[in-house]
């Protein structure tokens, strides 16, 4: 019987060997490299939304995970999202449902906590998506010429950024956060920590009267590896409030171009080639009849609703596009059996009212907890669920209204990786 606990601090050697065994490519190899992660744990530790977690038979150790107690910002509202990361399963144990007892544990585990979401990475989608995970929207990466960016008239506000900054920095951040679906706040004693680890990062800000209102983490990616001077240059975070700080910050990257090759950004952004002069990538690509390659896009960060019936308390001021209809929602969920819900909501001027389970409504909707969790969230629309036959809609006339009904200006984003 596998039983899933805290580990013990004095357990972790052990739960970095399964970690190492199961992600060779990091290469944690040395006993050298296992004691610098379990330093690393150890630092990280300082962050008490985290917590090291393993499935046990009796004493021995198979399988583990890290939890994380993250806000996310839902709408508008701040709730607590459950985060998933560094799942691992003894090489010995796989296929044993390790994983799966993990997975339902963190699931309930967080649901009694109220939390709202789950979310997680996945190594693979489909993995997770069987145990009810939605795919959130889709990642850019763009490799752009630096001539290639908006030089703007100024420059004047962008420095360098050093440890001090890190709470300014992260005040912008959480700005960005507070406007934006699907980020999760970070606080400034993890920024710190991540500050001292990033050896080979350097954080470019613009700064105006103290205010941070732009800044980008980069580092240097090596081009042509028989030319040292062939460099590229790789954002791997960049939050910018205003124009001009996109400005500023575009200016410096455009003057790199005589010593970096490309940018590389990778972005939330669906609109980013329309601000690039020639948004074309390296790779000379065309598509019939005629697209150029400008981009490379990735699923990645999945959510899943936790507890659907709550979704609509925490949405009672939300405004569901000023759609008036009585709606029965019927959301599937086999993993976690306690969520399967059956809800009557009556929807006035976009204001939604849960009503009891027998209330009468116009339309039924019909779908599983993965497309479900995608969808309240505006990664999906209802009209592509519908076309691809997984959301089953009782009176089809009613699919447009209904579209409307959960369509979002803006797809979720997050930009934190764990
Ligand atoms: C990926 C990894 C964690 C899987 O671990 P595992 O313990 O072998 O996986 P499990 O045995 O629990 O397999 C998942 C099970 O859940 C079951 N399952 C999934 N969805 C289900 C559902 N909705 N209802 C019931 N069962 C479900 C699957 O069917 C499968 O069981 P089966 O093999 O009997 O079909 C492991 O291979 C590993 O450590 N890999 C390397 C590291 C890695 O990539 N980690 C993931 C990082 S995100």
């Amino acid at each position: 019987m596998n039983k899933v606990k805290k580990i013990p601090f004095t357990d972790i050697e052990k739960f970095i060997d399964i970690l190492a065994d199961a992600y060779p490519g990091i290469g944690i190899t040395t006993p050298e490299d296992k004691k610098r992660v379990k330093e690393r744990f150890r630092k990280r530790s300082k962050d008490k939304r985290m917590s090291w977690w393993g499935v046990y038979r009796g004493s021995e150790l198979l399988g583990g995970a890290i939890f994380y107690d993250f806000t996310m910002n839902f709408f508008g509202n701040k709730v607590l999202a459950g985060g998933l990361g560094t799942v691992c399963v003894s090489l010995v144990h796989k296929k044993e449902h390790v994983a799966r007892d993990l997975m339902r544990f963190y699931l309930r585990h967080y649901r009694k906590r109220e939390a709202t979401f789950s979310v997680l990475w996945p190594f693979r989608p489909d993995f997770y998506k069987q145990m009810g995970c939605g795919l959130g929207s889709t990642n850019h990466v763009y490799k752009v010429k630096p001539a290639d960016l908006p030089r703007g008239k100024s420059k004047k506000n962008v420095r360098f950024l050093g440890k001090a900054d890190m709470k300014a920095l992260n005040d912008c951040y959480n700005r960005y956060v507070d406007r934006h679906t699907g980020m999760i706040e970070e606080t400034l004693v993890n920024r710190k920590i991540r500050f001292d680890l990033s050896k080979e990062t350097k954080f470019v800000g613009v700064e105006k009267k103290g205010r941070i209102e732009g800044y980008m983490i980069f580092s240097f990616v090596r081009g042509n590896a028989a030319n040292f001077v062939d460099n590229h240059i790789k954002v791997s975070e960049m939050i910018y409030e205003t124009p001009e700080a996109l400005s500023e910050l575009m200016t410096f990257l455009h003057t790199q171009a005589d010593q970096i090759n490309r940018i590389i950004f990778h972005t939330d952004d669906p609109d980013f080639y329309h601000y690039v002069k020639d948004p074309r990538n390296d790779s000379g690509n065309l598509a019939e009849p005629v697209y150029h390659e400008s981009h490379v896009s990735g699923v990645g960060i999945m959510f899943r609703v936790l507890n659907t019936r709550q979704i609509f308390g925490i949405l009672e001021k939300h405004n569901f596009n000023g759609q008036t209809l009585r709606l029965k929602l019927n959301v599937r969920d086999s993993f976690l059996r306690e969520n399967n819900s059956s809800l009557v909501i009556h929807f006035e001027d976009g204001r939604p009212f849960l009503k009891t389970k027998n209330a009468a409504a116009d339309v039924t909707l019909e779908l599983n907890i993965a497309d479900f969790s995608s969808l309240i969230l505006g990664a999906v629309g209802l009209r592509s669920l519908f076309q691809y036959g997984f959301a089953r809609i009782s009176k089809p006339d009613y699919l447009n209204r209904l579209h409307r009904l959960f369509a979002t200006e803006e797809k979720p984003i997050c930009t934190t990786s764990f």
